[in-house]
């Protein structure tokens, strides 16, 4: 069993910085293991919110609490916090191994112990190869492996990534996605991920917390926030989604993959007429015209095969409650 499910809580955060409030009272628990996704647009404060877990930032209120321990006034050293950040910052005059082995060397680690560590980790993301090379001889996702690398070494009571793989390329961020995901969870390390890419949030995070404005919007796994979205800005920033107000006057909410369609009239069904149809590889995405407002429609593309669609053709739309 583990001994404390709750590992980090952050309590009623604030940060200013001058006049201007960047987080306005922030409060979440994270668990032992978990992999947290911090959601959220540019300038909503994820970053300073994550420098202040690290205790790079002061704070004006608020509490961290690691592991039961109040560390809210600890110094970044003793907290023990890993951090990889979205510019690799790797030492540019030192080897990959050299890299990892100058955080293990001032924990004053014996040398036949750094040795055996360093060749464990760099065989666990498959590095091996690199263990000689100097990072401008290495491409942008290997660099950001061996950051990784070099903060995993130091085995962290919690890993901090800001954006570690917004610098990447599609391809290289997908493998790489995958890679980190791996190797937190063999390893059981509790990560923090600061992102502001929905689908890296969705495909990685255990638990995702959206942040806008510098207060949470919503904290639930990746299906909670995408099937149960807590407001408007959650619903719009995580994915696209329609708005109806229904016959009561209140409004639905649906995924534009989640509509009811008919080629006919049909009873309960409205038209509308197709003003754009978009190819997007596994799916389309169907914009229709209803009354003036543009609603989305997402069709499989085997299931848009069957019908005969073109622009300014009618479709019908069941508008007031979604398949279930
Ligand atoms: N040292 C600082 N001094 C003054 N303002 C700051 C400082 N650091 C951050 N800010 C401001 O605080 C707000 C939040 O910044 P933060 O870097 O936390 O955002 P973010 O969510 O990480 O954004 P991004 O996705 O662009 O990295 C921004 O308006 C930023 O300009
Ligand atoms: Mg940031």
């Amino acid at each position: 069993m583990e001994k404390n499910n709750n590992y980090l809580e952050i309590k009623n955060i604030e940060k200013s910085f001058g006049k201007v409030e960047v987080l306005k009272g922030i409060s979440m628990s994270i668990n032992r293991g978990e992999f947290v996704c911090f959601l959220g647009p540019s300038g909503c404060g994820k970053t300073t919110l994550l420098r202040i877990i690290a205790g790079l930032e002061e704070l004006n209120n608020g509490n961290v609490i690691l592991d039961d321990k109040e560390i809210t006034k600890l110094s970044p050293a003793k907290r023990n916090l890993g951090m990889v950040f979205q510019s690799y910052a790797l030492f540019p005059n030192m080897t990959a191994y050299k890299n990892i082995e100058f955080g293990l060397k001032a924990k004053r680690y014996k040398k036949d112990e750094i040795k055996k560590k360093i060749n464990k980790i760099l065989e666990m993301v498959d590095l091996i190869h690199l263990a000689d090379k100097y990072p401008n001889e290495m491409s942008g996702g290997q660099q950001q492996r061996i950051s990784l690398a070099r903060a995993i070494a130091l085995e962290p009571n919690i890993l901090l990534l800001d954006e570690p793989l917004s610098a990447l390329d599609a391809k290289v961020r997908e493998n790489l996605r995958k890679e980190i995901k791996n190797i937190q969870k063999n390893m059981g390390i509790t990560t923090i991920m600061v992102t502001h890419d929905q689908e890296e949030a969705l495909t990685m995070a255990d638990k995702i917390v959206v942040i806008n404005g510098g207060e949470v919007m919503q904290i639930g796994t990746p299906e909670e926030i995408y099937t149960k979205p807590a407001n408007r800005f959650v619903a719009d920033f995580i994915g696209k989604i329609n708005f109806f107000n229904d016959t009561k006057g209140e409004s639905i909410l649906i995924r534009p993959e989640e509509l009811l369609y008919s080629e006919k009239e049909k009873v309960g069904y409205t038209q509308g007429e197709i003003i754009q149809i978009e190819f997007r590889g596994a799916f389309y995405r169907v914009s229709l015209d209803i009354g003036g407002e543009e609603v989305l429609l997402d069709l499989l593309s085997k299931e848009k095969k069957k019908l005969k669609l073109s622009l300014g053709e009618k479709l019908y739309i069941k508008l007031d409650s979604k398949e279930v």
